[in-house]
């Protein structure tokens, strides 16, 4: 738990850098930042793209303990950010985060992506989340069931309802092996050695 001085730190003090801003969760979870939350110099480059016009609505896809949709939504305060994840206990540090952030434009959903309506959203950030599925990769735990069929099933999901949006519609992936972008999307740009690529469905 934070102590109270920690607490009324301002935002900027959070955002100065990554191991900064990975003190706002426990031990457990800090260690886990590495291999899966988003270096804050990474959302950086993708937000401004992410947010075309006022009042864009934009959905993380797995958004783990919230660390995208935080410093997102602290860059672009005339946005809105929503993320959705399947851990509970994940959702609750994203909120506890943000409360001590004191942000406004953010929120989290606890439950699958594949009960979201994407109709509620402009455009989508997707950092890998399904990869865990496969074997051999490294896991946040081991609290729920992972298998290939799921891995296949979610990407397809994705794909889906990624299909159907209307042109215009903008996608990150980082760190994505792209069966799950159909090609309606383009690719407007390529950064950090293919890793981060910018996506805009015609
Ligand atoms: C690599 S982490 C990324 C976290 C966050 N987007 C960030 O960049 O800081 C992927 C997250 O997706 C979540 N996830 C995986 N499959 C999901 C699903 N079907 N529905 C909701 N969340 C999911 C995982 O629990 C994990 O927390």
């Amino acid at each position: 738990m934070l102590s109270a001085a920690s607490a009324s730190l301002s935002p900027d003090h959070w955002f100065s850098t990554d191991e900064q801003f990975n003190f706002l969760y426990p031990g457990p979870i800090r260690l886990l930042a590495a291999k899966h939350w988003t270096p804050l110099h990474i959302t950086q480059r993708v937000v401004r793209y992410l947010t075309p016009t006022d009042n864009a609505r934009v959905l993380d896809i797995g958004s783990g303990v919230g660390k995208f949709c935080l410093a997102a939504a602290w860059s672009m305060p005339s946005a809105f950010f929503t993320g959705v994840e399947q851990r509970k206990g994940l959702v609750s540090h994203a909120y506890t985060a943000q409360a001590i952030l004191k942000l406004k434009n953010v929120e989290f959903i606890h439950g699958n992506f594949t009960r979201l309506d994407f109709d509620q959203y402009d455009h989508f950030y997707f950092y890998n989340s399904f990869y865990e599925n496969l074997v051999d990769t490294e896991k946040i735990d081991d609290n729920i069931a992972y298998s290939p069929e799921l891995y296949d099933y979610y990407n397809r999901y994705l794909y889906k309802r990624l299909d159907e949006r209307p042109a215009g519609t903008r996608l990150v992936t980082y760190h994505s092996l792209e069966s799950e972008i159909p090609p309606s999307y383009h690719l407007v740009e390529a950064q950090v050695n293919d890793l981060l690529k910018f996506w805009i469905k015609s």
